[in-house]
């Protein structure tokens, strides 16, 4: 029987699940696989820590780089979650001829072309399920399910603890510091969870997927990205009453000209629409392809296990293509797409929550600004609640693109009637 040795860099949430779960399954895996996998270096930095899970401490380094050096490791797994270090012993593996399995998306976001420029010339492969959606096989579906797809769009639910936090604020009604807490006790949330609550590792899986999908490795600084650090439990009640719900949601869309959108940002979405039920650390995407049409993907989106199970999925592969090499390396760039729609261009509807003076003529006043602009109206009401003199009041906007939105934002906030800064958040009808 053929072993494959395997070095795992990183042994913390997802490091040490994959550890116990190849453990656990070994003979399940060799049965299938008709090979094995034996992890034979560990590196980590703290030697006393303790992960929960039992391996030897003979295997274990505290550089690692002595995954690199050792000649007989043909598969490295990068799970430290760094960014310098980690693009170093990623490359440090292709240039050595290594195979590399990586979580990493936040690397692979910012460095994506690079590391695969370099698999490319040293036809090494890479592979990332676990970069995206936790468990949910989506890398592999876009990349290979649909090959024969232009992708017209995915909407995507793809932060578990933004979800989380979501969830438990309309659900629980407990406040956003206490949802945080309970997703990092989870071992939902990064080693930094200011990227969960600000939409940027939602963003990073967001150029992950739209890179895929259209074949350029699409630049971070041309997509747009808000995150639910500002979302109150006011709107997510207002928002329940128009009949929606509040997600943070990945947006990826192609023109008809090959040109592309991809945002992230709080979003309100029908009630009736199957992502709103996606609830709790779950991520969901809802794919649509020229050929296919529209598929769902649904399943844990963080967490150890869930994100163990892509890990190994990409081990067996990795060791497959060892012993039957392919000429894809992760990333197959192409010339059909190539440009980013900015985001003042993007059509979409919009809630606004305005906090105004409680009086006969503001209604008028605001909606004269938004005739003005050529700005519809397609619902409007007054909640319960007063904040002192001042009273909320709440629209949904007709399509309009960012830059007219935010025009119209400037004159409302500039209005005496309005005593706050308007809140704005896009909303998605899937039309
Ligand atoms: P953790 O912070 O729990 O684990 C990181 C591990 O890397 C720790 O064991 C740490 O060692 C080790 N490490 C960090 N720097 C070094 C270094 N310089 N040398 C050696 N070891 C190092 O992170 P997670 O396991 O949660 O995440 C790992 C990766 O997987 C990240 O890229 C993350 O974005 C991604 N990911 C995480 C998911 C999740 O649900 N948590 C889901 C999908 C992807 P020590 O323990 O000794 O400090
Ligand atoms: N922190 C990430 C999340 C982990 O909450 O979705 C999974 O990528």
């Amino acid at each position: 029987m053929q072993h494959f040795a395997i070095g795992l860099a990183g042994m913390g949430n997802v490091g040490a699940g994959v550890f116990k779960h190849l453990t656990q399954n070994r003979a399940l895996l060799r049965e299938r696989l008709g090979f094995e996998l034996d992890v034979k270096k560990i590196a980590l930095r703290d030697i006393n820590k303790n992960r929960g899970v039992d391996f030897p401490t003979g295997i274990v380094t505290t550089r690692w780089q002595d995954i690199l050096d050792d000649p007989e490791i043909r598969i490295v797994v990068e799970l430290m979650g760094q960014k310098e270090e980690s693009l170093r012993f990623m490359l440090g593996a292709i240039e050595r001829g290594k195979t590399v399995v990586t979580g990493n998306k936040a690397l692979l976001a910012e460095h994506g072309r690079e590391i695969f420029d370099a698999a490319t010339k040293h036809k090494v492969p890479v592979f990332f399920e676990a970069a995206v959606a936790g468990g949910i096989p989506i890398i592999k579906a876009i990349r290979e399910a649909f090959i024969g797809n232009h992708i017209r769009s995915i909407h995507g639910i793809i932060n578990g603890t933004s979800n989380y936090i979501l969830t438990q604020m309309t659900e629980r009604e407990i406040s956003f510091t206490e949802a945080l807490a309970e997703a990092q006790a989870q071992g939902y949330a990064e080693a930094d969870p200011t990227l969960d609550v600000n939409g940027w590792d939602a963003a990073h899986k967001a150029v992950i997927l739209a890179s895929l999908a259209y074949g350029f490795w699409v630049p971070t600084d041309k997509i747009f990205v808000e995150g639910i650090d500002q979302i109150t439990a006011g709107d997510i009640r207002f928002a329940k009453k128009l009949g929606y719900a509040i997600k943070l949601l990945g947006i990826i869309k192609a023109d008809e000209n090959g040109e592309i959108e991809v945002r992230v940002h709080p979003t309100l979405i029908p009630e009736k629409h199957v992502l709103a039920s996606v609830n709790g650390v779950f991520n969901a995407l809802a794919v649509h392809g020229d050929v296919v049409g529209e598929t769902l993907f649904y399943g844990r989106g963080a967490g150890q296990d869930p994100t163990t199970s892509s890990v190994i999925a990409d081990l067996a592969e990795a060791a497959a293509a060892l012993q039957s090499p392919r000429s894809n390396y992760g990333f197959m760039p192409h010339g059909l797409y190539g440009t980013c729609k900015p985001i003042d261009q993007i059509v979409c509807e919009y809630y606004l929550r305005l906090t105004v003076e409680d009086r006969p003529g503001v209604v008028a006043q605001v909606a004269g600004v938004l005739g003005a602009l050529n700005i519809g109206i397609s619902s409007l009401f007054q909640p319960e609640g007063t904040e002192g003199e001042a009273v909320p009041l709440v629209f949904v906007i007709h399509k309009a693109t960012s830059a007219q939105i935010q025009n119209a934002l400037d004159q409302i906030g500039a209005l005496p009637c309005v005593k706050k800064a308007p809140r704005m958040i896009r909303v998605e009808n899937f039309a």
